[in-house]
């Protein structure tokens, strides 16, 4: 298996906002090795929620993901989709067009836009917390992510299981299994539901996730 979740790895040494950047100009939507066609492993777990279709979603690191448009088909429509890349988010506005969409660029290593956000019913986020290896960068994630989360709110995460790729676009991931999100998360949220995931990349490849849904009881 090789070890990487795109075939993009020229960008490896530029920062990682403009390495974002970069990948999203230079890529069709269908060729980022994270485009999803099938989102049935998302759309089970949300399933699970029961929220309304008021419930505010914050979909993390979103780029250009074909999961909003599911969203919007199930009439949701306070949906905010966050990313380190301007390009995705004007890539993904333009696509939806749609007014139940607002769009913040921030970086959720260093996010200033973000600690505005009033409380959020659902945190959603496949493939992003596991670029973040550094024990500060993932302190950071998950304080904003307690901050955010209303008490009865929900939290999805997907990221590279523990017998996952050790890259992903180019860039080294952390692995995670429902033990270690449950760790980092904390007792104010109860695990729900978690499973496996092999996702097939558009170039057929497997790459295998851990999906997670977490209630928030304190
Ligand atoms: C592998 S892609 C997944 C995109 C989307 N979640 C999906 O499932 O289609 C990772 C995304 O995380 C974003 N990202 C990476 N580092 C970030 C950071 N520090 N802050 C915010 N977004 C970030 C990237 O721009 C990219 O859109």
């Amino acid at each position: 298996m090789t070890s990487n979740c795109s075939t993009d790895k020229k960008n490896e040494n530029l920062d990682l906002k403009t390495h974002w950047e970069l990948v999203y100009l230079n890529k069709p939507n269908e060729q980022l090795g994270w485009y999803e066609t099938d989102l049935t492993p998302t759309l089970k777990l949300l399933e699970k929620t029961q929220l309304p279709k008021s419930a505010s979603i914050l979909n993390i690191g979103a780029g250009n993901t074909t999961f909003i448009d599911e969203l919007l088909k199930l009439k949701y429509h306070q949906i905010i989709a966050t990313d380190i890349s301007e390009t995705a988010l004007t890539k993904l506005n333009r696509r939806l067009n749609s007014k139940d969409v607002t769009y913040i660029t921030d970086d959720l290593t260093k996010p200033t836009k973000l600690i505005n956000l009033s409380p959020i019913d659902l945190w959603i986020d496949r493939a992003v917390l596991h670029f973040f290896t550094t024990n500060k960068q993932q302190n950071t994630y998950f304080e904003l992510l307690k901050s955010k989360v209303k008490k009865q709110g929900f939290v999805i995460l997907a990221q590279f299981n523990l017998q996952g790729a050790e890259k992903c676009s180019g860039l080294p991931v952390k692995r995670y299994d429902a033990k270690l999100l449950k760790e980092k998360l904390g007792s104010d949220f109860k695990l729900i539901d978690s499973f496996d995931y092999n996702y097939i990349m558009p170039s057929g490849n497997k790459r295998p996730y851990i999906y997670t849904l977490f209630k928030r009881v304190n």
